[in-house]
């Protein structure tokens, strides 16, 4: 696939790698008073981005999609090289929505004219932090993650100037965090989370789902079952109290654990971590109020393989 940066052939959607190119497309579409949607990832595209931008095409006129692998939201130690790049495939899967009427494919010194080094006690230049949200749950395995996802999130709306964009709530504490700095930032977007796609058999759909193999694939939905036995504790059995939210959660967990051990697989699983948190505030509750909004969420790994997500309590968006 070439990367043309001029409007191609009909029915072919135009891809854009510099930003003034793009600059000069978005002009056009607001001198025909479209609105624009717009639906930032990472490339390696699977059912649920395309959930992601047919919803924006619902809302919005033109939706742009932007394939960029962020640095800045990878530590030194984290897999950025190895991270699936697959334009082909994704043009492809963008183009049978018939949905997308540009894609933004930055190049790394564009994006940050400064440079960009993983180690963050050598970067230099603008960042973005927003404080209070971005250290808890996925922040503490992660600790720079949202100052580089909340950094290029602002560069990118900062190109495309949508009026709407679209995240995955499958990534719940990326939602709270962008559409907190939307808010700070007086940015005149409107944010909106969109549910997670899942597979039949209840898995989120995920980039890195690919590097399960088809014996990790069997257990990989332990996280979703020990999330829905969570919810099942609050809304079957009303129960209030962190520790009995999270009992029959851990209980899944501990039993997928020794199972895989004990038939021997050749892989291990094991628990990162499991959250109760007010959507508001992202602070962990020993306590569930009456119809309080709250995330549970958790984290596990599947041989190498990171997974998460989530299921919202007395919420319906994030
Ligand atoms: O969710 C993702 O794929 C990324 O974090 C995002 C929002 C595209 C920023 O790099």
């Amino acid at each position: 696939m070439s990367h043309s940066t001029s409007s191609a052939a009909a029915g072919d959607i135009p891809v854009f790698d510099r930003i003034d190119d793009f600059r000069a497309w978005r002009r056009e579409q607001l001198k025909q008073n479209k609105t624009v949607g717009f639906v930032p990832t990472m490339g390696a595209l699977h059912e649920g981005h395309l959930s992601l931008v047919k919803a924006a095409k619902e809302e919005c006129d033109s939706v742009v999609v932007s394939i960029f692998v962020n640095p800045a939201q990878f530590a030194p130690h984290e897999d950025l090289d190895q991270y699936p790049r697959t334009f082909d495939t994704d043009y492809q899967s963008l183009a049978s929505t018939g949905a997308c009427a540009a894609i933004l494919l930055p190049r790394v010194s564009e994006m940050y004219p400064s440079g960009i080094t993983l180690d963050r006690s050598q970067q230099r230049g603008t960042f973005v932090d927003v404080l209070g949200l971005s250290h808890q749950m996925e922040g503490i395995p992660r600790p720079h993650f949202f100052r580089g996802v909340a950094t290029v999130v602002t560069k990118l709306f900062n190109i495309v100037q949508p009026e709407r964009a679209y995240f995955g709530q499958k990534d719940a504490q990326q939602c709270v965090v962008v559409r907190n700095m939307v808010n700070d930032l007086l940015l005149p977007i409107r944010m909106r989370s969109i549910p997670t796609c899942r597979e039949a058999d209840g898995l989120a759909m995920s980039s890195r789902n690919r590097y399960l193999t088809p014996e990790m694939r069997k257990v990989a939905t332990l996280l979703y079952r020990a999330l829905g036995a969570a919810r099942q504790s609050v809304v079957g059995s009303g129960n209030k109290e962190r520790k009995q939210i999270l009992e029959p959660a851990y209980g899944i967990i501990e039993e997928v654990v020794q199972q895989v051990k004990d038939q021997q697989l050749g892989f291990d699983v094991r628990l990162d971590y499991l959250s109760l948190v007010d959507v508001a505030t992202l602070t962990e509750l020993e306590q569930l109020e009456e119809s309080q909004p709250a995330i549970l969420s958790g984290a596990v790994y599947v041989g190498t393989t990171r997974l998460i997500d989530n299921i919202l309590l007395n919420a319906e968006e994030l």
